[in-house]
């Protein structure tokens, strides 16, 4: 399997020189990024490695770059520009004045919803090119990238399209001698900072409802996954959005994304990441310009199992409730709570279908679990693993490094936990990785206490028959998505989000277009004298 770079030119080179709107940053850009073809497993993809600024690939103005590399081996595959403090402030400079400018400010609604469709198309169009970005970026295998990511990011792109133009306002003839209105107003230049999980869809969960709007947008990618977000702005230019409504800066956290967090002229941050950057968003934006916040952080939540659930669908929900993106996704299953007449058979089962994973290569056309996302991500998840250990739980499966025959790559085998106490780390802190922790409980009351006793609040899920505890048991927890005889299903359509420190606001649904959206109340005067 070839996964080098080649050393043939760019296929598609982009014009030599760009003329930026305003004196001030024609210095800088005076030239543009060229593409890098890279070979992913025999397909060749070419990739722009610049920051996407007013709809061109530029270098970042201190003219370094940064190593992508590939989870599955290890190595580096290309090099692309990374951005500091001053790109951010170039960017923000340019979506402030498109946001400002007449062809986006009061811009049709419908053309917006147009141009989102439009690029829907392009991803279609491109959508095997962009499952083998994001499989080479992040490690994940081609049956989750073609059938969650992509699909997932145009569905999201087509569901805002059609909402573009039915944002409206209220008005009211309620209040004598007065007549008043709401206006739907966009926030304005809107900062947008994403994780590696999930890199392609995130990036269009954050635009989507934004561009809908008609903000504008500066978003920063995460290191260890830029790639797709880079092809995407390829085809936010094709698809014919004016320069500037999406402004891309590469970069780490505490150059760029701080830089995004504290600017005075960002109006709106969009985080998705770690409870602990997660604050310092907030708090960026107490000590900065009070920008809008909206969060959406890590979870540690509860998957329950009564016993009269099908135990062979709630062994596969709860299979799916971690192998979704190999354990790294913040709304994963990670505490499986049993009832006890049935924790013998169902822990049986679920070691069985646990153990029949297959983990290896993400490439080839077998595997069920790839390589984990960063030399990182791997450490922090082996980390926990001793952390177990030490705390007095069994590794009941798994638990070691995954022998695969590859080299390099970070492959962990798919680990259950048994005799945990509540009290354990491997409990209460989120691993991000392929590990379970099993227990048992003998009824509904104390399972509801076990599994609301966390700070997180994202999600948590009900495996019975019995519709009344079903009703009972999604009312009583305490998180913003409750599945009943399923697991990790997220549809675009519905608000994401969480309870406690999960994070604050919701994405997806009606409800991300709030937070893009600042309401103006306007009264008019039919005849009211001036109180004295
Ligand atoms: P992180 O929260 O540091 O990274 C997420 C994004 O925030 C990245 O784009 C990163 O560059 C940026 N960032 C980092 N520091 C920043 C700062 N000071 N100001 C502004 N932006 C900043 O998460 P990380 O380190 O990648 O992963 C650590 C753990 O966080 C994971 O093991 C997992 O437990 C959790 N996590 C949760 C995610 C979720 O979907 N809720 C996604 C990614 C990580
Ligand atoms: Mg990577």
């Amino acid at each position: 399997m070839l996964r080098t770079i080649l050393s043939k030119p760019a296929r598609r080179s982009l014009p030599t020189s760009v003329r930026f709107p305003q004196p001030l940053f024609r210095a800088r850009c005076v030239s543009t990024v060229a593409n890098h073809v890279i070979d992913i497993n025999g397909r060749e993809v070419s990739i722009p490695t610049g920051l996407f600024i007013n709809n061109e690939f530029v270098p970042a103005i201190g003219g370094n770059t940064f190593a992508v590399e590939d989870p599955a081996t290890g190595k580096e595959v290309i090099q692309i520009q990374e951005g500091r403090e001053e790109d951010v402030d170039v960017a923000v400079k340019v979506a402030r004045k498109t946001f400002e400018s007449e062809v986006w400010a009061n811009s049709n609604p419908a053309w917006r919803g147009e141009l989102l469709n439009k690029l829907a198309d392009l991803m279609q169009r491109d959508s095997e090119e962009l499952v083998a970005i994001e499989m080479l970026d992040t490690g994940k295998t081609y049956a989750q990238a073609s059938t969650l990511d992509v699909p997932g990011s145009i569905g999201t792109l087509r569901y805002y399209g059609g909402w573009a133009d039915k944002v409206l306002g209220l008005t009211s003839f309620n209040i004598p001698k007065t007549f008043a209105y709401t206006r739907r107003e966009p926030i304005g230049v809107c900062g947008q900072i994403i994780p590696w999980n999930f890199p392609l869809m995130m990036f269009i969960w954050k635009i989507a409802p934004a561009l809908a709007t008609g903000n504008t947008v500066v978003i920063k990618s995460a290191e260890a996954t830029p790639l797709s977000a880079l092809k995407v702005c390829e085809l936010i230019k094709e698809a014919g959005f004016p320069a500037g409504t999406v402004n891309l800066v590469s970069g780490y956290g505490k150059t760029v994304g701080n830089a995004i967090a504290n600017h005075m002229d960002v109006d709106k941050v969009a985080f998705t990441g770690s409870t602990t950057t997660g604050r310092m968003i907030l708090k960026s934006s107490a000590q900065s310009n009070l920008k809008k916040v909206t969060l959406e952080l890590g979870g540690k939540s509860p998957n329950i199992i009564f016993p009269d659930a099908d135990i062979e669908k709630a062994v596969e929900w709860s299979a799916w409730g971690i192998n979704m993106n190999f354990g790294q996704t913040c709304h994963a299953g990670t505490r499986i709570y049993v009832h006890e007449d049935i924790y013998d058979e169902f822990l049986a089962a679920y070691t069985k279908r646990m153990a029949s994973i297959k983990v290896g290569d993400n490439f080839a056309a077998d595997t069920q679990q790839g390589p984990q996302n960063s030399r990182m991500q791997f450490d922090k998840i082996l980390g926990y693993i001793e952390i177990g250990k030490k705390e007095g739980a069994t590794v009941h499966l798994g638990g070691k490094v995954a022998k695969t025959g590859k080299e390099g790559g970070y492959y962990i085998e798919p680990t259950i936990f048994t005799d945990v106490k509540p009290e354990m780390k491997i409990m209460k802190e989120e691993i991000f990785g392929p590990v379970v922790a099993i227990s048992k409980f003998s009824d509904e009351a104390e399972v509801l206490a076990l599994a609301n006793d966390t700070t997180y609040g994202l999600a948590a899920a009900v495996h019975t028959k019995d519709y009344e505890r079903a009703l009972r048991m999604t009312n009583g927890l305490k998180a913003g998505t409750a599945w009943v005889n399923m697991y990790n299903f997220v549809h675009w359509s519905i608000p994401f989000g969480g309870y406690k420190e999960s994070g604050i606001g919701r994405e997806c649904g009606e409800a991300a277009l709030e937070n893009y959206t600042e309401t103006k109340a306007v009264y008019f005067n039919m005849g009211l004298p001036a109180p004295r």
